[in-house]
């Protein structure tokens, strides 16, 4: 076993870092301080900060004291003053795969419910929260901004994600991101790129033209780090167009440093880095090296340096570029702590805020909702919504604050030996009791369909919660709900035409029995108090205000795969996982998007298919009215408008406003939230951004928009238009 640099270096590191002070004073250019720092270093110094291993994974005898168990650690340099650097996951809270034993953390509702506020503040309050969260748990790095498209409704990772549309998820991880930093820890930004499946993520190639990524997969990026400034991209675990992310130099130096001016550092996923040249294509850190199949940045970058394969620059600069977001983010003027106060009180209506805002409600036949609380029997029935709610699986999940009431094995592939579909948080049994105080609740597991109905017939409101799980490291095969659900709902509202249907989902899925329930909502993975939540919205103490960040398609057959690329690819064999690390699952294949930039709703407008439900939709208590659309054209286009609310209670809408290109499909060139009261209105513009309307010309390495007229679109979602409007515009070229 090679002798492990980091504990050595990281035993001496937590007896003496609180007390060691920073070469240079708090507040300088972090350049300058990171330069000043390096001209003291040693050689191996520089080259500890350059790769991280898993605690769990190092020997207890080598186990550095005082490091708090997360994802993993990299040592520091106590003697300048350089802290170790302390990982964890992830975007949804801090996360806890049974590294802390019995520590909980406030759980956030999932990325697709946090998208679905189409919020900013939102995103920014939840990243404020659990990056203070990360700070007082003795963590100064969190792996979150997880923000690949969400390209395909199957996708084991979509519920950690922002949804189909670049702007929209490139606006919110910012913001997120930027929550995150407020803590003075350093957020990546996740996973660069293209890693937008589960099947085959270690091996598989996507292979794409360059216009086609920069105008959706990494536009998403661009804007997330215009926006949230983030010290660290975490490359991703694929190949595109052959070569690993992880070592692809279009990727981490042509456009992430020469395009985009990134000034971090890049680090890679767990078990990502495959080459030690790796380091001169961009990558600075080797994360979790244990699970990599060589240490590819501490023992092979010696016999690299000394045969001159690698020059010792290269270290100089990994060093710098990983120095220089320690300084930029404060994390040497602010000592690690494990014990640090957390109000976990008031970071529980964050998350609960959070939910309430990302319900959408689908459907409202009759008005059904909201609910005068005067039923007198309720039956709630279905997924275990009397033990609480449930989370995606993986590297992201967060027990929640109360803990797991249920850990179950639910996952298949190599998920299975890390990921658990656990039940926590408030549950909506009793969420339900608490708002209907005078009433009996029943619960029923729903799996006996027959059973079910029973139970509905006799009460005088169903709230059927319908659950389709989701995890890392695993795509589903289709879009149905599972395990007869289907059936169940039926029966249930068959028995019982007072029927609501509550979707606990990491993903769309197909409702046959729509037409049958008068009141459908998405309540996704709505975090550890979603349950809350939920009853604030049936009973009308919160007006629904959720939006789709992603189509619910109508059919399989409207998707641009068949089925998920890979999932008919051989399995992974021992020869496989010696090249491509533990975690492959099948063996390498090729695959592409026949959809390019034109991701979900695009697609959809390309095709001109129509979805189960668009893009952007969203139901409210109350109306809205889009009018007086203006547009003006010329060098840029921008949109003014007028909303205002028709109906009789306060609500907040989400105007949207969309581009249609020459012979392109549409695309989103911006929102609003305005909460106006009964009778208010609010006039508001919107600018396109040129990246956004424009197509990227790969030969000349420019934005073009091109002239000619544009069609520009007002509406309440990707397909219900409220007005529409012609400009014109010149042809305008912008920088990559
Ligand atoms: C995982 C994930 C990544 C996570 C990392 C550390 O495999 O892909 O999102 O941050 O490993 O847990």
């Amino acid at each position: 076993m090679a002798q492990d640099l980091q504990a050595s270096a990281a035993s001496k590191d937590s007896a003496a870092t609180s007390s060691a002070k920073p070469v240079v004073a708090p507040g300088q250019d972090p350049d300058a301080r990171a330069d000043r720092t390096l001209a003291q270093m040693t050689h191996e110094e520089k080259v500890s900060l350059l790769h991280g291993s898993m605690l769990l994974l190092v020997a207890p005898a080598q186990r550095p004291q005082g490091v708090q168990n997360g994802a993993g650690y990299i040592a520091g340099v106590p003697r300048l003053g350089v802290p170790m650097q302390v990982q964890t996951d992830a975007s949804l809270g801090v996360s806890n795969m049974g590294q802390r034993a019995g520590d909980v953390a406030t759980a956030l509702p999932s990325g697709l419910m946090l998208a679905s506020t189409w919020n900013p503040d939102v995103l920014e309050a939840g990243g404020r929260m659990i990056g203070s969260e990360a700070r007082a748990k003795g963590f100064n790095v969190m792996l979150a901004g997880g923000v690949n498209l969400v390209r395909d409704p199957r996708a084991g990772r979509n519920f950690e994600y922002l949804g189909e549309d670049p702007l929209l998820a490139g606006t919110l991880v910012g913001h997120q991101i930027r929550g995150i930093q407020s803590a003075r820890i350093i957020s990546t930004i996740k996973h660069f790129a293209l890693n937008d499946q589960e099947t085959g993520r270690n091996v598989l190639s996507v292979n794409m033209g360059e216009s086609a990524m920069r105008e959706s997969d990494l536009l998403a990026f661009q804007i997330g780090l215009e926006v949230g400034d983030p010290g660290s991209v975490m490359c991703s675990y694929n190949r595109i167009n052959g070569v690993y992310a992880c070592e692809n130099k279009f990727l981490l130096t042509d456009v992430l440093r020469r395009d985009w001016g990134f000034k971090g550092y890049v680090m890679s996923d767990w078990g990502a880095v495959h080459s030690v040249g790796a380091l001169t294509a961009g990558l600075d850190q080797q994360s979790g090296e244990q699970i990599d199949t060589k240490r590819w940045f501490s023992v092979e970058l010696k016999k690299s340096l000394a045969d001159g394969t690698i020059p010792e620059s290269a270290v100089y600069l990994a060093a710098r570029r990983i120095l220089r977001s320690i300084y930029a983010h404060g994390l040497a003027d602010t000592p690690l702590s494990m014990n640090g106060a957390i109000d976990y009180a008031a970071h529980a209506k964050v998350a609960r805020d959070a939910a309430a805002e990302g319900i959408v409600l689908l459907k409202n036949e009759g008005a059904l909702l909201p609910l005068a609380q005067t039923a007198k029997r309720i039956a709630v029935i279905g997924s275990r919504a009397d033990l609480g709610v449930t989370a995606g699986g993986g590297s992201s999940s967060v027990t929640p604050v109360g803990g797991w009431k249920l850990q179950v094995k639910a996952a298949k592939g190599p998920a299975a030996m890390f990921s658990r579909k656990g039940y926590g948080g408030t549950t909506l049994v009793s969420a339900l009791q608490a708002a209907f105080p005078g009433a009996e609740v029943v619960f029923d597991d729903g799996t006996d369909p027959a059973r079910a109905a029973g139970v509905a017939k006799s009460a005088d409101l169903v709230l059927v919660v319908a659950e389709k799980w989701a995890t890392e490291a695993e795509d589903n095969a289709d879009i149905s709900l599972p395990d007869g659900q289907d059936a169940m709902i039926e029966a249930v509202a068959s028995a019982n035409p007072r029927t609501i249907v509550a979707l606990e989902i990491g993903n769309p899925v197909l409702m046959p029995w729509a037409a049958k329930v008068p009141a459908i909502l998405s309540i996704w993975f709505p975090g550890q108090d979603g349950a809350s939540a939920l009853a604030d919205v049936l009973v009308g103490k919160v007006n629904p205000s959720g939006h789709l960040p992603m189509t619910f398609p109508a059919s399989l057959s409207q998707l641009p795969h068949a089925i998920v690329p890979g999932s008919d690819a051989p399995l992974a064999d021992k020869a496989t996982r010696a090249v491509y690390g533990l975690n492959s699952d099948t063996k390498p294949f090729e695959m592409s998007y026949p959809e390019g930039s034109d991701v979900g709703y695009r697609w959809y407008d390309a095709k001109q298919a129509k979805p189960l439900y668009p893009f952007g939709y969203g139901l409210s208590y109350t109306t809205f009215r889009y009018d007086t659309l203006k547009v003006s054209g010329g060098r840029a286009l921008s949109a003014t408008f007028t909303v205002t609310n028709t109906g009789d209670r306060e609500g907040a809408a989400v105007p949207q406003v969309y581009v249609r290109a020459p012979g392109k499909a549409k695309r989103l060139i911006g929102w609003a939230k305005p909460k106006l009261r009964a009778g208010e209105s609010r006039t508001i513009t919107v600018t396109a951004d040129p990246r956004v309307i424009g197509n990227f010309d790969a030969t000349a390495q420019r934005w073009v928009v091109p002239a000619g007229t544009y069609v520009v679109e007002l509406g309440s979602s990707a397909t219900d238009v409220s007005a529409t409007a012609k400009v014109k515009l010149q042809r305008a070229t912008r920088k990559p």
